[in-house]
């Protein structure tokens, strides 16, 4: 599974280095003994009509019918299932049957939705030329200001707190998903590398009345400004640690990052790195492994911090804030 996403992965970033085309190939729903094999243009139809186009409400709600069906299997009961207007008692083989078939369905959901998402995303990030990008920092700027972003993150986008993130001269696609994700609270976000979520109390404050232009506009700003770097200027930098190794498929080399989609890490605050490797390693099953308020999902970030150790994690923080972050 992993291997799988991590070429499904790098597959799109090399297909895509510019971001120009967003023809990511989907796997098409294959049939069940229940229900046949739905193309895109089914399952599009039908989210259409049922869900109104929102591709997270059907994947919730699928989702949620997963969850249940798991439970019932475990417990070794019958799912009652509707086909048509019949009512169909699922257990045993034929319920573990089920489950699989609505797991792909699922996943076909997710990269049909996430196709429209990245089209969507590029289309608003590709339009914007310098000259544009430089008229919405400046109103981004103001309107960080109004909302207070400052006290946390600092006047340049550095901040002084060793669990609030630098965000000067972040990828400008990436600060707007993420306050996208964090207005969204606990619902599922689905985006160029799959499912995400990240839920923080702080943050949801802080972004929930933004507007899609005021996001952009404030990502513009905090994109455009330079790096922060991390306080153990001084030192020596230490040797990069074996685990760095898979990271640098898309984080970069020295932590500044291959695409618009993926954080620079270069220059990050140490504590605020292994906060968030620990927030993925936590949802490594699924987006609901864990219920606290501040959580973080991403299905290959969490995939990726799965295994990772303590100590594997805090050797990759003090190397990834010792690089020096290059815009
Ligand atoms: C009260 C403090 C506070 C304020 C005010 C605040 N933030 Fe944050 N911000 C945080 C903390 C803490 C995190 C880390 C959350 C986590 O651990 O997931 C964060 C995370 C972020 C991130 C994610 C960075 C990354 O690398 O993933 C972005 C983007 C961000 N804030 C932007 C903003 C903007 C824009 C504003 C103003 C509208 C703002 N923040 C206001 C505390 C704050
Ligand atoms: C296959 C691509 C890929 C690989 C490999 C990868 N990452 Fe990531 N990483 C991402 C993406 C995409 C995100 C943004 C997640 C999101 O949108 O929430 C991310 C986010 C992160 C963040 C959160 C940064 C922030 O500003 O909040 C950290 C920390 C991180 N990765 C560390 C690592 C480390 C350490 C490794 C290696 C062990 C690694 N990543 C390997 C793609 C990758």
């Amino acid at each position: 599974m992993f291997a799988k996403l991590i070429t499904a992965f790098l597959l799109m970033v090399f297909s895509f280095p510019a971001f120009a085309a967003t023809e990511l190939k989907c796997p098409v729903a294959p049939t069940t003994p229940w229900r046949t094999a739905l193309n895109e243009a089914d399952l599009k139809k039908y989210v259409n009509r049922r869900h109104d186009g929102n591709w997270s409400s059907y994947i919730a709600k699928w989702e949620r019918q997963i969850d249940t069906a798991r439970d019932v299997l475990g417990r070794k009961k019958a799912l009652i299932i509707r086909i048509d207007k019949s009512r169909l008692p699922l257990r045993g083989d034929e319920l573990a049957i089920y489950i699989t078939g609505m797991e792909q369905r699922v996943e076909t959901a997710y990269c049909l939705a996430e196709r429209k998402r990245m089209a969507e995303n590029i289309r608003e990030i590709e339009k914007l030329g310098p000259a544009e990008l430089a008229k919405r920092s400046v109103a981004g700027k103001r309107t960080a200001i109004q909302a207070g972003c400052q006290n946390c993150h600092g006047d340049q986008g550095v901040s002084n707190k060793p669990e609030i993130p630098n965000i000067g001269g972040q990828r400008l696609g990436y600060l707007a998903n993420q306050l996208r994700a964090f207005q969204k609270d606990k619902s599922i976000n689905t985006h160029l590398f799959g499912s995400s979520m990240r839920s923080e109390k702080i943050m949801l404050q802080s972004a929930k009345n933004l507007t899609p232009k005021n996001k952009l506009d404030i990502a513009a700003y905090y994109a455009s400004l330079n790096c922060g770097g991390e306080n153990n200027k001084g030192t020596s930098a230490p040797d990069q640690p074996e685990s760095a190794k898979v990271c640098i498929a898309c984080h970069g080399n020295n932590g500044n990052s291959i695409s618009q989609m993926v954080p620079r890490l270069a220059g990050q605050k140490k504590v605020y790195l292994v906060n968030e490797l620990r927030s993925f390693r936590m949802t490594k099953g699924n987006s609901s492994s864990f219920r606290f308020n501040n959580r973080r999902h991403h299905q290959l970030m969490s995939a990726i911090a799965g295994p990772l150790t303590n100590v594997e994690m805090r050797e990759l923080a003090v190397w990834f804030s010792s690089q020096t972050c290059e815009k």
